[in-house]
């Protein structure tokens, strides 16, 4: 029988070890919010591809949807012969982003829809430079590396990087950074290195995904809007990991009134296929000549069908109520560690999108990286899967599909309740 130590050590002898995976265990089926290995192992998963499956692995309405296309047409190329979803899609996630009339390009990456968005906001206001916050993760092309704010592994060995991006600290309360730190660093920012007059777009997630699950402190994205406003700067919110239901809201610039000039989307916007937009402001979009924009698959008819019925979903089953609902017991179970266990610094979130910090004796200027690796190689053996994040490695972030069971949800926080209380 084919295990995964056998598959395993194929992989490597085949595979670039760039190109890492979390844990060795070679999967054959997934359901809704669980995986088997070849082995037969079950894992429940707080992964979801990272945050890919909101609406969970194999959603009838999403296979439904793309196996019907499967039977329709695979391929065009939108470029050359267009179809009826791609604009469907486009006009509803043009009503879902804030502001308007908005425009949609579809393209395949969360990377790629960010290097989109820096392209378009360059066209618009024929300006070079882009600033970013440092602990930021935008992908891992030549662009978007320079935008990210975080080292080590991403950026080791592949500079230099396009010039003309900046990063200024992002508001981080546990570590003692608030927002007016941050925009003081920007006013500097603006004397020391780069005019405003010279930036044509700033970057920001609004919870950082990759950089530890902090989410910007209230008032925090109005005050990047009046900066943007102030200096005729593009205002990008990337929501590639944090869109489509994940923080309680279909995007998270909902829970503000802030009206962005671009938004980024992946992940979870088609449900397990690989598709991204960048939606926004009409005459922004415009700025490219025709033919600036595009690649072969972009909107892929597959990819589009799945996040029609994606969108559909999280209406149809009130995903929104039930990811705040999981944020509420997410942070009820891990929230009553912090004063028993020692390492757990720091719970934190918004909606599903859920966190712990580990530190050492939970001082936040000791970050606990190497129980962070030794958490998830112990829910893991336990049968739960759950991943890491932050800069310096030591947070632990939960992606529970929003269709999870309550049942599986108590049964994966239970694993790592003990875990964390065992190894803390
Ligand atoms: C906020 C954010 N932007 C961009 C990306 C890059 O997306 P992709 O890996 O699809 O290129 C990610 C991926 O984790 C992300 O979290």
């Amino acid at each position: 029988m084919t295990d995964n130590a056998e598959l395993h050590e194929r992989r490597l002898a085949a595979t670039p070890r760039g190109w890492g995976s979390v844990l060795p265990r070679y999967v054959v089926r997934a359901e809704n919010a669980e995986l088997w290995d070849v082995e037969g192992n079950r894992l429940i998963d707080f992964a979801a591809g990272i945050a890919v499956v909101n609406t969970g692995h194999r959603h009838p309405n999403v296979v439904g949807a793309a196996s019907a296309q499967l039977d329709a047409f695979t391929h065009t190329c939108f470029m050359v012969t267009p179809y009826e979803s791609v604009v469907t899609l486009a006009e509803r996630l043009n009503a879902i982003v804030p502001g308007g009339p908005n425009k949609t390009l579809l393209v395949n990456s969360g990377a790629e829809a960010v290097e989109n968005a820096v392209k378009i906001a360059r066209a618009h206001t024929g300006r070079p430079a882009v600033v970013a916050f440092a602990g930021g993760f935008h992908g891992r092309t030549m662009m978007t590396l320079a935008l990210t704010g975080k080292v080590s592994p991403y950026k080791l060995r592949f500079g230099p990087f396009p010039g003309d991006v900046y990063h200024v600290p992002f508001p981080y309360g546990y570590h003692g950074v608030g927002a007016e730190d941050s925009l003081a660093a920007l006013d500097d920012l603006f004397s020391s290195d780069v005019e405003p007059e010279r930036v044509a777009a700033m970057v920001l997630e609004p919870v950082l995904g990759e950089g530890g699950f902090v989410p910007v402190p209230e008032g925090f994205l109005a005050s990047i809007r009046e900066v943007c406003d102030r200096h005729g700067i593009v205002m990008v919110v990337d929501e590639v990991q944090t869109g489509f239901g994940r923080t309680g809201e279909m995007l998270a610039v909902h829970h503000t009134d802030v009206v962005p000039d671009l938004v980024t989307m992946a992940k979870s916007l088609a449900g397990g296929f690989p598709l991204s937009a960048v939606t926004g402001r009409a005459e922004i979009m415009d700025a490219p000549l025709p033919g600036g924009l595009g690649g072969t698959y972009g909107g892929s008819p597959m990819a589009v069908a799945a996040a029609n019925a994606v969108i559909d979903t999280i209406t149809d089953e009130g995903l929104l109520d039930r990811a705040r609902s999981i944020g509420r017991i997410v942070d009820e179970r891990l929230g009553a560690l912090v004063e028993r266990v020692p390492s757990v610094g720091d719970v934190r979130g918004l909606g599903a999108m859920m966190a712990v910090e580990l530190s050492l004796g939970g001082d936040p200027a000791q970050p606990a990286k190497a129980l962070a690796g030794e958490v998830v190689s112990a829910c893991a053996e336990r049968g739960l899967l759950v991943l890491s994040c932050g800069v310096k490695g030591n947070v632990i972030r939960l992606l529970p599909p929003l269709t999870i069971p309550e049942g599986v949800l108590d049964e994966g926080l239970d694993i790592l309740c003990d875990v964390l209380t065992e190894l803390g």
